[in-house]
């Protein structure tokens, strides 16, 4: 299969997650970076293509540099796919340009500063019959696959309730704003959107809730704090229900000292109770009233995993994979869906539109929610 070709809309030089994206699509194997507009300064987007080992006529001052023409390039050529890890106020004009020249588009979450915006991505998908891919990376990981399969398959009964906590502390103290490129932008609703947060790891959270119960969040519930001085929540918590009838609550915050990337899901059925942690994610603990409690183990020889989820998995058993092999999979489900390939039985191996566009209506409720004293909001 001839790999896919790509290019990257930011991701330059000091940026955090460009970085990951391309090492996932390296590992992914079935994708090609010949193309970049690294950054919004020409220069500094010709100096990280440079760095990144692209060639020096194909990394552009500006994306729309980029589109036009890498869109002037022989078929075989030019980019097939448009990857975008700006922040999120400069997601949809890249987003909607590059769908409008014919390219399909890999994007970061949130898909857009504000439901407005990702409404018109949304929008020029269809319109231009392109696909988009959104990584959730958290989707990604084999054992969260597995959990849905579970959870999905009805076998411990309904979701009764479930209880999801994204923390972390990177911005817990008013110092962490100053001089870190990644926090300035978030901070500013100018560029994160009217989230902070609960736009940029709540939604990673109510993704993860969705994708293994395989419900909606309906409506919600919420109360979003900050840090005095700050415009837009660093913190907050909400109750939460599901399209089946079942509960929740939901805690992201970037304010919870000594908690580093603390997500951590429990979802309780009728019959059994499942948890999983992204800090040890080759585990996942499962317990029943009338039986010793499970830990399953990620491995490519446990014979107990399902078949797609023992495919997925690179290193020999024993030998823990993470974060970028669980971003690598995003990439390679999208890659060889691209390439013609089926989708896999349970789930197509990327969050779709309707999964994104219903974190878009998570972060507007909780907003909401928030903003009128904490009553109930439905998304
Ligand atoms: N999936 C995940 O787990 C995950 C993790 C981190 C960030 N993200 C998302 O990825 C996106 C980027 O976050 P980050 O932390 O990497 O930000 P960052 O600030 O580290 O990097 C952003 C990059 O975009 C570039 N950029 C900005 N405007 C541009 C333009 N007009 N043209 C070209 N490049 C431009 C910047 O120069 C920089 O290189 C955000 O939407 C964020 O929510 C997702």
């Amino acid at each position: 299969m001839q790999p896919i070709r790509y290019g990257m809309i930011g991701g330059g030089q000091g940026a955090f997650i460009g970085g990951v994206h391309r090492t996932a699509a390296a590992i992914a194997g079935n994708w090609s970076l010949v193309a970049g507009a690294f950054s919004s300064t020409p220069e500094k987007s010709r100096a990280s293509g440079a760095e990144i080992g692209v060639a020096s006529d194909r990394t552009y001052g500006s994306w729309a540099e980029m589109l036009e023409r890498e869109s002037a390039l022989p078929a075989d050529q030019r980019i097939e796919v448009v990857s975008i890890v700006t922040p999120n106020h400069m997601h949809a004009a890249p987003a909607i340009a590059a769908m409008e020249a014919g390219f399909d588009v890999i994007i970061d979450k949130p898909l857009a500063h504000s439901l407005e915006a990702a409404q018109a991505i949304a929008d020029a998908a269809t319109r231009t019959g392109r696909r988009i891919a959104v990584t959730h990376t958290y989707t990604g990981y084999p054992l969260v696959k597995q959990a849905r399969d579970l959870v999905t398959s009805g076998k411990f009964g309904k979701v009764r309730r479930v209880a999801v906590k994204y923390t972390q502390d990177w911005l817990s103290r008013a110092a962490d704003l100053e001089g870190n490129k990644q926090a300035a932008w978030r901070v500013d609703p100018a560029q994160s959107g009217d989230a902070g947060a609960f736009g940029d790891i709540g939604t990673h959270a109510a993704n993860l809730v969705e994708f293994i119960t395989g419900e909606r969040i309906t409506s919600i519930c919420a109360e979003l704090t900050m840090l005095p001085g700050r415009r837009i929540d660093d913190d907050g918590a909400a109750l939460f229900r599901l399209s089946g009838g079942g509960k929740g609550t939901l805690t992201a915050s970037q304010v919870c000292v000594g908690d580093i990337n603390d997500l951590a899901i429990s979802v309780y059925c009728d019959e059994a109770g499942l948890h999983w942690r992204q800090e040890e994610p080759n585990t996942m603990r499962i317990g029943y009233r009338d039986k010793p409690t499970e830990i399953w183990h990620a491995g490519a020889n446990r014979a107990y995993l399902s078949p797609e989820i023992l495919a997925i998995q690179r290193t020999p058993s024993g030998h823990p994979e993470g974060y970028l092999e669980a971003f690598a999979n995003i990439y390679h489900a999208f890659g060889a869906q691209l390439r013609g390939g089926a989708a896999p039985a349970s789930e197509p191996g990327y969050a779709t539109m309707a999964d994104t566009l219903a974190g878009m209506k998570f972060i507007a409720a909780s907003l909401e929610s928030s903003r009128l004293g904490a009553v109930w909001v439905n998304l």
